[in-house]
């Protein structure tokens, strides 16, 4: 197995157009639709966009926020196709749960993606629930871990 150094830095408005590109790279029409260029725009702006380093290489990126509920909210999280299924994907999310501001973090997918599911599993995320009716006959899977975080960042 590959040993790389995983490691996450914060965005800046330079990374924009790599960010946007493994985006787009991942879904076209979606990249297009969704105006997702603006989405990761504004996320670097507001300091809530990571870049994933796997040694010294960008090969994905994570959006983490507070919107949930005020929770440590993970938006989003790219992994490059050719880098994935090498655990980076899990080691990303653990590193973005220990940055958390508060003692749960949650994050939802679709039930088709199997790869974040078993990445979420993988670094203890546990199953909260699922929403019908946002993507039409792919449900939202919510999931949610607990750190510790709060106790030694007040
Ligand atoms: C989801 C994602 C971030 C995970 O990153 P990753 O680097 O691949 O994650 P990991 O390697 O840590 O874990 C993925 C797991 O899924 C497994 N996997 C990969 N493809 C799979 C498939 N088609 N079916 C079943 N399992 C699969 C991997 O083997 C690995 O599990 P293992 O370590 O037990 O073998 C990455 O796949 C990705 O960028 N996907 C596209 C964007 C996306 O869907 N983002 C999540 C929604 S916000």
């Amino acid at each position: 197995m590959d040993m790389k150094t995983i490691s996450l830095r914060k965005a800046t408005i330079k990374d924009r157009a790599l960010a946007v590109d493994f985006d787009y790279n991942l879904d076209k029409v979606e990249h297009v639709e969704l105006k997702r260029a603006e989405k990761i725009t504004k996320a670097i702006l507001g300091e809530e966009c990571f870049i994933i380093l796997a040694d010294n290489s960008a090969v994905g990126f994570v959006i983490f926020d507070y919107r949930f509920f005020d929770l440590g909210w993970i938006e989003l999280i790219i992994v490059e196709e050719e880098h994935r299924g090498k655990g980076i994907g899990g080691q990303a999310i653990d590193l973005i749960c220990q940055q958390s501001k508060t003692n749960k973090v949650f994050t939802s997918t679709n039930s088709s993606n199997i790869q974040m599911q078993k990445a979420l599993g993988k670094v203890g995320f546990s199953f909260a629930g699922k929403v019908n009716g946002l993507d039409e006959g792919d449900p939202e899977l919510f999931y949610f871990k607990t750190t510790d975080n709060r106790k030694t960042k007040n």
